[in-house]
């Protein structure tokens, strides 16, 4: 579905009335705080929203949190700041917001699915209200990106951390792992001032910094018996078709390849897929990549989807403050910070992975979902990264996962679930599965239709994952669920 220009010239309408509010309140000197959400979108849109806001001198604060609860209600009305932005978070708050912050100056960028209807002291800026898909076309730092170009055109320079902001919410949902829709808009910005370049190239991850067999040993997608998992196998593999793994002393990555060897790695990789019966088209090794050009090769950042990883585990990992920093150009101490935080997160991750998987009864598998439950072992901060992870590589994709994780001192569970694509063609909303779920059991939650999330108090959990196994059996039969 292409989106038609009526569409984009409405969305693009209500991003400069929301520049326009940012723009009133700091000439009239006024405080804003900024509220973001802590994964690499929400990090990307604080960078990209506070970028803007330095450069225009203004007095802002920005404040990075998994939702939004009372607590912060309350710090806003003990503050009352003259201007309380959202990004990447907001929309499925409405009700909250317009009843609690009823006599304040609310702008909400985000792309969340959207419940309730905005107050008068709301400006709402989100792909929904257009018909657009706030799943892949455009994400929170998208959002944030437009309104911040309509605030002052020298903000196109953030043009590629809201690239960054949208590759970490997997928008790259178009043909070969492309960014279309409006984020399409916002990769051309980002390449016409020369930031960005775009390749096809081979797909895996890691292009910048990891070693050549180490990239292939942790790919999972595809996943490729006798390779996926063993380094020294993948080793050999390079080895056989006469791809050096190592320059001088340095070991290469799939950036430092020739043409002529990534076409021999390629046609390799798809006949060995072929002859263990795997059918897997070479098309699919093949996507779009993105490079920041002015980012230092070698490093997390020169990547896009290197760099979304790199502010993911600075939120996961309670340092969002140093992903901020990045996204508003720090290349000093923050980056260095955030670099050691990287390889805390990926020790983090391989042993809570490990643990999931150590025991097969930690998944349990219901008539339409799939559920794991983290007890205390697994944070609620790192829930939604872990079952994003598992949800790609499950038993049988055609069921949803649900995972929770035990947050003791709120007295309830943190919920993320994830599935595929294939699974909302065929009708299931996650978004409005947690939703409704949640509400029946006391709890909060919502989302996009691949991933969403939940709090529901503790003694409820039993119940409300009946109720989404229910509730997603009855989307699967094609029938409304209601919310
Ligand atoms: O927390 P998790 O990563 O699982 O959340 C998945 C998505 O669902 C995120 O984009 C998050 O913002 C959204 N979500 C929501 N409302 C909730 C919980 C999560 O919109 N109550
Ligand atoms: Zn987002």
């Amino acid at each position: 579905m292409s989106l038609d220009e009526k569409q984009i010239a409405d969305f693009l309408s209500s991003a400069s009335q929301a520049a326009e509010t940012v723009l009133e309140t700091v000439k009239e000197n006024g405080v804003i705080h900024v509220f973001s959400h802590f994964d690499t979108d929400g990090l990307s849109a604080a960078g990209i929203v506070g970028r803007a806001l330095f450069r225009l001198d203004a007095k802002f604060r920005v404040r990075i949190t998994q939702w939004i609860d009372e607590k912060i209600i309350g710090e806003i009305l003990s503050e009352k700041p003259q201007l309380i932005v959202f990004t990447d978070l907001g929309s499925g708050y409405i009700d909250l917001l317009s009843e609690k912050l009823a006599d304040l100056k609310i702008l909400i960028l985000d792309h969340h699915q959207i419940s309730g209807e905005a107050t008068a002291n709301i400006v709402h800026v989100n792909p929904h209200l257009y018909g657009i898909d706030g799943a892949r076309d455009i994400s929170g730092s998208g959002v944030a990106y437009f309104t911040a170009r309509a605030m002052d055109k020298a903000n196109v320079d953030s043009a590629p951390i809201a690239v960054v902001g949208a590759l970490g919410d997997l928008q790259d949902k178009y043909d070969q792992r492309m960014l279309g829709g409006l984020n399409g808009k916002i990769v051309e910005d980002a390449k016409s001032t020369g930031l960005l370049t775009v390749e096809k190239d081979l797909i895996f991850f890691g292009r910048e910094t990891r070693p050549i067999h180490r990239t292939l040993a942790s790919t999972t997608s595809p996943f490729i018996p006798g390779i996926s998992g063993g380094e020294d196998k993948s080793l050999a593999f390079l080895v056989s078709l006469d791809i050096r793994p190592k320059h001088n002393d340095k070991w290469r990555a799939l950036r430092d390849l020739s043409e002529e060897e990534k076409k021999r790695l390629c046609s390799a990789l798809a006949d060995y897929l072929l002859s263990r019966g795997l059918h897997y088209k070479v098309s699919n090794l093949i996507g779009h990549v993105y490079i920041l050009n002015r980012e230092e090769p070698w490093t997390p950042l020169r990547d896009a989807r290197e760099f979304s990883v790199l502010l993911n585990a600075t939120g996961r990992m309670n340092k969002p403050g140093l992903g901020v920093a990045v996204c508003m150009g720090d290349r000093g101490s923050a980056l260095e910070e955030a670099n050691k935080v990287l390889g805390r997160y990926r020790r983090t991750i391989g042993k809570h992975l490990g643990w999931v998987m150590e025991k097969p009864e930690r998944m349990e598998e219901l008539e339409n979902i799939f559920v794991v439950n983290g007890e205390d072992y697994i944070e609620d901060k790192i829930v939604g990264a872990i079952s994003s992870i598992l949800s790609t590589s499950l038993p049988n994709p055609e069921k949803p996962l649900i995972m929770y994780a035990n947050i003791i001192e709120e007295e309830a569970a943190k919920f993320s679930a994830r599935t595929v694509d294939m699974v909302t063609n065929m009708g299931v909303n996650l978004g409005d599965v947690m939703q409704a779920a949640a509400e029946k059991c006391q709890g909060k939650g919502g989302g996009h239709n691949v991933a969403a999330g939940a709090q529901v108090p503790l003694e409820n959990v039993t119940t409300f994952i009946e109720i989404v196994n229910e509730l997603v059996g009855k989307q699967l039969k094609g029938e409304k669920i209601g919310s």
